[in-house]
């Protein structure tokens, strides 16, 4: 069965104390108003990612770092080892986020050594994908998102793959406010769909979680949600305040 999951980004937000107390109020919130089926996840930085943990009751809420290094270990100051992410206990890492494209210059041979060490140290990766406004307004926004999956998680085992979460963000949505209309939701993740199942198979294309991110919230997951093909978000601002993060766990 496919899973349905909703996961926050904090990105470069919360001290370490704000970020503990977000994370127990989502984990208070959830014990009281329930998660129905929906695995969740926290994104938080590195350095909330043991006290996050602490924190938490993990079987009901996963954690996630949101980047890893694209070396094992080694003379490579400031980096944060898929390793040193899994020894905090946590068991999920976001990559490919496009800010770590844009800012960062993460290419997708980067992304492709990050994904093996994640994979390598058990960790799932929530694989982001998306195009930018201009790709969008040419019309070329499927060729553009599938192109980004050949080159990187498409190159993965069969076994390797289907350990992925798929994350499809358009940039022109991202803290915008502008969200992508169902319709283009739905467009995009069917059409991610089907070239997993011409690569993988109809079966393994069918058990993928597909999750959209940009602009989702508590007023619009409901919708978003609703498609077949959207099997929950990535949640970036909405993520920082419990309240609406719990609206969103509970769109479904
Ligand atoms: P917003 O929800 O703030 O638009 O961010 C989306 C995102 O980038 C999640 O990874």
């Amino acid at each position: 069965m496919r899973k349905k999951v909703v996961a926050g980004n904090w990105k470069c937000n919360t001290t370490l104390h704000e970020g503990v107390e977000l994370a127990k109020a989502v984990d208070k919130l959830i014990s009281e108003k329930g998660a129905a089926d929906v695995v969740v996840v926290l994104g938080t930085p590195f350095t909330h990612l043991t006290s996050v943990v602490g924190a938490i009751d993990t079987k009901r809420i996963g954690v996630a770092s949101q980047n890893c290094a694209a070396e094992a270990k080694g003379a490579f100051t400031g980096e944060v080892s898929a390793a040193m992410v899994k020894s905090t206990g946590s068991q999920y890492v976001i990559l490919g986020h496009s800010e770590r494209r844009e800012y960062y210059g993460e290419t997708s041979e980067i992304l492709n050594k990050k994904l093996a060490l994640a994979l390598e140290n058990g960790l799932t990766p929530i694989y982001c994908c998306g195009e930018p406004l201009n790709i969008r307004n040419a019309g070329t926004q499927v060729e553009y998102v599938i192109n980004q999956l050949e080159e990187t998680i498409f190159q993965l085992s069969e076994e390797d793959f289907k350990k992925l979460v798929i994350a499809y963000e358009p940039i022109w949505a991202i803290g915008t406010g502008v969200t992508a209309t169902t319709e283009q939701a739905q467009e995009m993740h069917k059409s991610i769909r089907d070239a997993i199942a011409d690569k993988f198979g109809a079966e393994v294309a069918d058990e993928m979680s597909l999750l959209y991110g940009g602009s989702c919230n508590a007023k619009n997951a409901n919708e978003l949600f609703a498609n077949p093909d959207v099997d929950g978000g990535l949640i970036g601002g909405a993520s920082l305040k419990a309240d609406d993060f719990i609206q969103i766990i509970n769109a479904y």
